[in-house]
């Protein structure tokens, strides 16, 4: 039986430290779904739509992983995929109780579902897609943060949004 895990997050927008955690991941599962949530409550700055499409484009060279939009609870979405672990990425101290509190009302929603943590590549410990938009918004350069049609991306939105705001 295929071994499949989630990755489960907002990727807004999907970074080199989320393509990081993935391709760890597929060092330890046989295939890998990257489930991306609305997450409407944090008024994502790239609809979900455009979230797909960067994450499918960023990881056109890998085989055995897929894009998908969830709704709901997460577990239910585990269970209709038949995953058998729920991967995130562990960045810091930082992230750490937030996650355990996920982790632990996940496995008391499902018991048989794992939650397994990857910390991502040293050179990647503090990046976080709100940091990417703060930089790019103020015209900073994201160049090796992000892939790069995920950089040409947030120029494009922010520039609409200076537009806006003239
Ligand atoms: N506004 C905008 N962006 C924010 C934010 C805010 N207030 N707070 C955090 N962020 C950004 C950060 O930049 C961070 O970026 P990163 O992806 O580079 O780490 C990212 O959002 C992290 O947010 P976080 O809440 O840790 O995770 P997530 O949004 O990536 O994913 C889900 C959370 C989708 C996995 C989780 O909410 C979920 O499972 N939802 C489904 C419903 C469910 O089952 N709920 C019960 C879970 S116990």
């Amino acid at each position: 039986m295929k071994k499949i895990a989630v990755y489960p997050g907002t990727f807004d927008p999907f970074t080199e430290a989320h393509l990081d955690i993935v391709k760890r991941g597929l060092r330890i599962f046989d295939d890998v779904i990257i489930a991306v949530a609305p997450s409407q409550r944090k008024k994502p700055l790239f609809n979900l739509k455009e979230r797909l499409t960067l994450i499918k484009k960023s990881i056109k060279a890998l085989s055995n992983v897929k894009v998908e939009a969830f709704n709901g609870l997460l577990v239910d979405y585990m269970e209709e995929k038949r995953g058998v672990a729920i991967i995130r990425g562990l960045r810091a101290i930082s992230d750490f109780e937030y996650e355990l509190q996920m982790a632990h009302m996940n496995r008391r929603l499902h018991s048989q579902i794992e939650t397994v943590f990857l910390m991502p590549s040293e050179q990647y410990s503090y990046l976080t897609s709100t940091i990417v938009k703060e930089v790019a918004f103020f015209g900073g350069s994201v160049k090796g943060l992000v892939p790069a049609h995920v950089e040409i991306a947030l120029r494009e939105k922010f520039k609409i949004v200076a537009d806006i705001m003239e």
